[in-house]
């Protein structure tokens, strides 16, 4: 028997969690359920919408089902989702994009895995004003964060049958970080020799989601695009009401529809559980019950065939006579179905994070603020030489000034060179002595970025095409 934390949330919550019990009951699941409050209902109590008994609970159990909760607008909480995705390090969001029977959309043989890094890139939010006119966001891609991402879609793919892991990025304009997330990418591939790899440029993807989406099988993505192109696919199987989520830690996993709390057809009786029960299938591979999820997701593709849906996808069940079409259409329990499951674990154990390397300084990027024009800026200090000078990422000087909108953010490179051109090493003090320099010059300074090498981390190398 596998214990389940299951949280109700509010809203249509209670009405579509009722529904999956109700059906999981029928199917003779072996799951007992562990329930736990958290969202609107718990706020006079518990600020942050999660009680600590609700996050001890995930924590001791591992494994959560969760109803939509609602955010207050404006005042309140912050998004329950967001406060457990973090609190919990649920590093990956995976999101099933599939073709269902009855749902009418462009396509009908999608069946296609979204993995999304749930934490790093620029959601780290780390944004700065740097000047009057220029705001900055950090995007951090991490070496372990990426192999973790990789791996995690990798070991889906073989316990799910999968064939193909297409990375989806942007590491010909974002070379270094990217170029970070693909090159683990491939690291984690070449464990994999049995499951086909390859990498898509995020733009082409699109593209080619929305005119021939029947070829993707796995994409693994980085956070930003990942949140996007997850709602792109969710779109091309039929919206929210069939789109289904996990977010997934090392310890904890928490499942839950992609829709919110539907406020406007609470507590009528006509939600439409679909995607709540899509997201317990997720669960059930997760926890290993393959078979099950093969023997309740029939009877869900066997009463839509039968045309038995909810308004929101045309029909005209609402949520009881729904479930019980579900219930009508089950298959009996197999006789070894609940024999050896294998739950669908990443350990940090498992990963290969990081790489003794070296590492060179060879120069700063010195980011300045001048709203009159070009800086002048000192032409050597020490061993650092003023390479250039860029204004969003445009090289205006030396040479030939483009025409370009000059804002009040220069970036000012200085690179130590020796007298054959090979980079040299430098220390801190060199660049201490610089922005001595630029400050006594009266030129106000924002940051310094050090120009580092390290060992073969020089970005995009590979570009395999799909
Ligand atoms: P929503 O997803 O709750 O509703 C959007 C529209 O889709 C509404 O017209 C709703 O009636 C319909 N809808 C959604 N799920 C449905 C279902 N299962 N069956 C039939 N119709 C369905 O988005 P909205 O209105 O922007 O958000 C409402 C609240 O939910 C907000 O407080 C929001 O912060 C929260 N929310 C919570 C999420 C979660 O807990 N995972 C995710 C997204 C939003």
């Amino acid at each position: 028997m596998f214990e389940v934390v299951l949280i109700k949330g509010d809203g249509i919550g209670p009405e579509i969690s009722d529904a999956v019990v109700e059906i999981f009951e029928a199917a003779q699941v072996p799951i007992k359920w562990v329930e736990h409050q958290a969202g609107l209902n718990t706020i006079e109590k518990h600020p942050t919408g999660i009680p600590a008994e609700t996050l001890a609970a995930i924590e001791k159990y591992q494994v959560a089902l969760k109803g939509p909760t609602t955010t207050p607008i404006g005042t309140g909480h912050k998004s329950v989702n967001v406060t457990l995705r973090t609190t919990l390090e649920l590093f990956a969001n995976v999101r099933p994009a599939k073709s269902l029977p009855g749902v009418r959309t462009r396509f009908d043989n999608i069946d296609l895995i979204i993995v999304r890094e749930n934490i790093e890139d620029t959601y780290s939010g780390i944004e700065h004003h740097q000047t009057a006119c220029v705001a900055q966001g950090l995007k951090l891609i991490t070496r372990p964060g990426s192999i973790r991402i990789a791996k995690y879609a990798f070991e889906m793919a073989k316990k799910y049958g999968r064939k193909k892991v297409v990375a989806v990025h942007k590491a010909n304009i974002h070379k270094i970080t990217d170029g970070l997330f693909l090159k683990c990418f491939y690291e984690v591939a070449s464990e994999y020799p049995e499951i086909q790899s390859s990498d898509i440029i995020v733009d082409n993807a699109c593209m080619q989601l929305v005119s021939n989406p029947e070829r993707f099988d796995v994409m693994v993505l980085p956070n930003l695009y990942g949140d996007i192109v997850s709602d792109l696919c969710a779109g091309l199987v039929g919206g929210l009401g069939v789109a289904p989520g996990g977010n997934i830690g090392e310890n904890s996993a928490i499942f839950e529809s992609v829709h919110g709390s539907a406020p406007d057809i609470a507590g009528k009786g006509i939600a439409n559980p679909t995607a709540l029960l899509l997201s317990s299938f997720q669960m059930l591979q997760h926890l290993g019950l393959h078979k099950t999820k093969l023997r309740i997701e029939s009877a869900l593709i066997q009463t839509l065939k039968d045309g038995i849906k909810t308004g929101d996808l045309g029909g005209k069940s609402n949520t009881k006579e729904f479930t019980k079409a579900i219930i009508s259409n089950l298959e009996p329990v197999l006789e070894d179905e609940f024999k050896d499951p294998v739950p669908l674990r990443i350990k940090s154990g498992m990963l290969k994070t990081y790489k003794e390397v070296e590492e060179y300084c060879h120069g700063v990027d010195v980011f300045v603020e001048n709203p009159k024009g070009l800086p002048t800026m000192p032409e050597q200090v020490d061993n650092l030489k003023l390479k250039m000078i860029s204004n969003r990422g445009t090289k205006v000087y030396p040479g030939v000034m483009p025409k370009i909108w000059l804002v009040d953010h220069h970036r000012c490179r200085y690179v130590a060179t020796d007298a054959n051109g090979n980079y040299m090493n430098i220390g801190d003090e060199e660049i201490f002595d610089l922005i001595r320099e630029i400050s006594a010059a009266g030129i106000k300074w924002m940051h310094i970025e050090k120009l580092q090498l390290f060992d073969g981390e020089l970005g995009y190398s590979k570009a395999q095409g799909e």
